[in-house]
């Protein structure tokens, strides 16, 4: 069978996918596709946790204006406010859904990380994200109305013009990769949750998913996309030759940890009065250029003055991964650098996870809902994702009695492709992406080098187009397709934003510039296309 009907169609299985899929009435038939296996995304390596008002010395008003002033000026208030209000909510749901969070006595412990005024960082010891993801899986896999497919990756969605205008999404074409086939979901409707784009850079805090497939899509099929200028670094990763990937927790800043120069000094204060709990933009940016003008390829973070039984009771994975390279964090300092981590920008969606396209949804790391601004602050993501996911099933269930099954699709048509010749032309352009996008629009950028990763984004856009369009697809070329989008997208909202504002920082532009440029960047679909 090389089509399927259902009436949701979930591309992604992290938290924003799960909690749809959980959420949404036993009645309704769901696909929910992951390109690899059902864990693997960004959810499964989160750490610090998920914030929201849960103490009575905090409050609703605190945890909005803390996002606020961390989103620098661009967050949507109204959207602030209604995830602000429903975090509690998520975190009792995520409870009753069996997530056993750390707790201290009869109450939740709760940790603190940068930008946040008070402790409201509920977690699960130091892997937050393990917990919600084994634990929501465990529960998608005990429902029958849920058709699981792992490593099936979306190509493309599949929409309809309407007669009026705009257009109706109609299911998406899907690769089945172990088979080796394209196979056709049709559904009434479908929902984006294919998390972020850092595998856009050479050094991420990100998993290899995290190809930004999902903006890509929803960008090709005609959905506006917005603020894809501020990618979030994270600013303190593990710096080993073996570690790939491997974060240190902001929460150990929340617990003490202090920022260190080779020499032993601390450096935070002389860019921030908020030191270590500054919000990530200023943190990443001050590691950045200490790095520069001292050559030295990382910095320290250092939590050792703590009780060796606090640290390991705390921070037991960060604890073990770091031993297993020789680092015992109670005793030495941990080697770091930033990474990138995190994609604010996405597809624009409303209160209700709409996109621009009829019956097409995006929620999590892959939606634009303007409530990170230009810089999300520390465990708002999963928040997002939550809360998200519930109000898609709001506006689902109150939208199905009223929407038909979705009508007959053409077939997917490789009755022009051949095989790929040359593999290396996708391993090479991969390498060659990541490595111009690090070194021209990272931490700090310019005109003059988002002028270069420009040109060479146009070339390589132009090359894997060609390629795309003359062999049969696979895994690797998808993804690699889809970065390069993403990549030109970071790049043109990057040269029209002419100030530096939260995680966008142009030395040209060294200023914020709240007269002319408060406002998010917007990408029309007609406005920016790949040449
Ligand atoms: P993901 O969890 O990334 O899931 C995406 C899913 O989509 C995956 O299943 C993937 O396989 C699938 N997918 C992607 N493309 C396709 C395709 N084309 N076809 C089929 N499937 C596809 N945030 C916090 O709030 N608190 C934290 O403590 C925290 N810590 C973090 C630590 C690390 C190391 C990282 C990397 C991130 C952290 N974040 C944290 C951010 C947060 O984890 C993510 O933003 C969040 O988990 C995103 O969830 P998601 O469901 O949107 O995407
Ligand atoms: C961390 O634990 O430092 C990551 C938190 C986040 O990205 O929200």
């Amino acid at each position: 069978m090389h089509e399927s009907i259902h009436d949701v169609l979930i591309i992604g299985s992290g938290a924003a996918g799960l909690s749809l899929a959980l959420r949404l009435p036993r009645e309704l038939r769901i696909a929910l596709i992951s390109k690899r296996g059902i864990e693997e995304g960004n959810t499964l390596y989160a750490q610090g946790g998920i914030s929201a008002v849960l103490d009575e010395s905090d409050s609703i008003e605190s945890h909005i204006q803390d996002t606020l002033e961390a989103g620098a000026g661009l967050c949507d208030e109204g959207t602030v406010r209604t995830v602000v209000e429903q975090g509690p909510e998520a975190i009792r749901w995520l409870q009753r859904t069996g997530v056993e969070f750390t707790r201290e006595n009869t109450a939740l412990h709760l940790t603190r990380e940068g930008g946040h005024s008070h402790r409201r960082v509920v977690h699960a010891a130091d892997a937050t994200g393990r917990a919600l993801e084994f634990t929501l899986v465990d529960q998608v896999r005990a429902r029958d109305n849920v058709e699981i497919l792992e490593h099936h990756i979306a190509i493309d969605l599949i929409t309809r013009n309407r007669p009026n205008g705009g257009k109706t999404c109609l299911g998406a074409y899907v690769l089945d990769i172990r088979a080796d086939r394209v196979r056709t979901f049709r559904a009434r409707f479908t929902a984006l949750a294919t998390g972020g784009a850092s595998k856009v850079y050479l050094y991420t805090s990100n998993p290899d998913v995290a190809t930004g497939d999902g903006t890509a899509m929803a960008w090709r099929a005609g959905c506006r996309v917005a603020n894809m200028e501020f990618m979030q670094f994270h600013p303190t990763c593990l710096y080993h030759p073996k570690a790939k990937s491997f974060l240190i927790s902001e929460a150990l800043r929340g617990e003490g940890a202090k920022l260190l120069l080779p020499d032993g000094s601390r450096f935070m204060e002389r860019f921030d009065p908020r030191a270590e709990l500054a919000p990530r933009d200023i943190v990443a940016r001050a590691i950045d250029h200490e790095m520069k003008r001292l050559g030295a390829d990382h910095l320290y973070l250092d939590i050792s003055h703590k009780p060796a039984e606090f640290i390991r009771e705390h921070f037991p994975t960060i604890h073990q991964r770091c031993l297993e390279f020789g680092i015992d964090i109670t005793r030495e300092p941990i080697p770091i650098v930033p990474a990138a981590h995190y994609t604010c920008g996405g597809v624009v969606s409303d209160r209700h996870a709409r996109t621009d396209i009829d019956r097409l949804y995006a929620i999590g790391e892959t939606a634009y809902t303007g409530l990170h601004g230009a810089n999300r602050m520390a465990s708002n993501s999963l928040l997002e994702c939550l809360v998200f996911g519930k109000l898609a099933t709001d506006d689902i269930i109150a939208r199905q009695a009223d929407t038909p099954p979705p009508p007959e699709v053409a077939p997917w048509d490789e009755s022009r492709v051949g095989n790929p010749d040359e593999r290396v032309v996708v391993s090479h352009n991969w390498d060659e992406l990541r490595r111009f996008m690090w070194d021209y629009v990272g931490i700090v950028r310019s005109t003059k080098r988002l002028a270069r990763a420009e040109r060479r984004c146009n070339l390589l856009r132009h090359e894997i187009r060609e390629y795309y369009g003359n062999f049969r697809v696979n895994n690797d070329l998808l993804e690699l397709r889809n970065l390069v989008d993403v990549a030109g997208m970071i790049i043109a909202s990057a040269r029209r934003r002419k100030e530096s504002r939260g995680l966008h920082y142009v030395l040209d532009f060294p200023r914020r510039d709240d007269h002319h440029q408060r406002h998010p960047t917007i990408l029309f679909p007609d406005s920016y296309s790949p040449r």
